[in-house]
């Protein structure tokens, strides 16, 4: 295995972080390295908002389900997927942007997840921690007015930065078996790598959590899968010219 593989299987999310400020420069140097990414049809559909001010920090904490680590991580950035800077080039060459793509609004945010994942493995290889935010989404319309974000930018996540005071274990992933298929899609399950799994997860957490948590992948998702999630998220996205067609 070598030092990058080695790098990205040691990945854990950090959710406490020492007082150690990140270097501005270093954060650029990130930001640069994310960029690099492949980005779909050149698209460079991303806007980083670093977020200083202690107060909009606390607000974005408390608007992502009360996360503390928002709040208290040396660096936050928000991830926005952006047309509009791309749309502008349209009235460039005197042509309007059409708004409500699906196939727009997938390429964007595909581009935020592929940058934004260089961006944190950049950092982990300067033994900095990260944890994306997904909670910024649970009040997407105030966190885009306390950022100011325009027309056809939305919020995809957040990602907070710091050198880690923490040393959980990596969370075990799906055996490689249940995820490459070859050929076709497999319908198949193999019920018995499954329990296998759940099994291992269940440990993970009692081990993790000194026996406070004791839950399975399955329980897991059973709870993620099993009721509507952010069902507001529909409409947030049309009203910012997101709308799906
Ligand atoms: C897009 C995205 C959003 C996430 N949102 C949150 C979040 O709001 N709060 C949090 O504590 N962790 C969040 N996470 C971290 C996941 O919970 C974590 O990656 C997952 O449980 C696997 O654990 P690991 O990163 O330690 O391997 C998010 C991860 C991703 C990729």
């Amino acid at each position: 295995m070598n030092d990058v593989v080695k790098l990205m299987k040691a990945h854990r999310s950090i959710r406490k972080f020492t007082n150690q400020a990140v270097d501005d420069n270093l954060v650029r140097e990130l930001i640069e390295a994310g960029q690099c990414a492949a980005t779909s049809s050149y698209l460079q559909g991303v806007s980083v908002i670093r977020v200083r001010n202690i107060q909009t920090r606390e607000k974005i904490a408390e608007l992502s389900g009360n996360q503390s680590y928002v709040a208290s991580a040396p660096t936050f950035l928000v991830f926005c997927a952006d047309l509009n800077r791309s749309g502008q080039c349209c009235e460039r060459n005197d042509h309007t942007a059409v708004e409500g793509m699906t196939e727009h609004f997938i390429i964007a945010t595909v581009d935020v997840a592929l940058m934004a994942q260089n961006v944190a493995l950049a950092a982990e290889s300067k033994g900095l921690g990260i944890c994306y935010i997904g909670g910024i989404r649970n009040n997407p319309e105030e966190v885009s007015e306390l950022l100011q974000l325009p027309r056809m930018v939305y919020p995809v996540f957040g990602l907070c930065l710091g050198y880690p005071d923490q040393d959980p274990l990596p969370k075990p992933r799906l055996p490689v078996d249940m995820v490459l298929m070859e050929e076709t899609y497999q319908h198949d399950r193999d019920n018995k790598q499954l329990d296998d799994y759940d099994q291992i997860i269940r440990q993970y957490y009692e081990q993790r959590t000194g026996g406070k948590l004791s839950q399975t992948w399955s329980e897991q998702m059973n709870k993620l899968l099993g009721k509507e999630s952010r069902p507001h998220m529909k409409e947030f996205l049309r009203k910012r010219g997101f709308e799906m067609r």
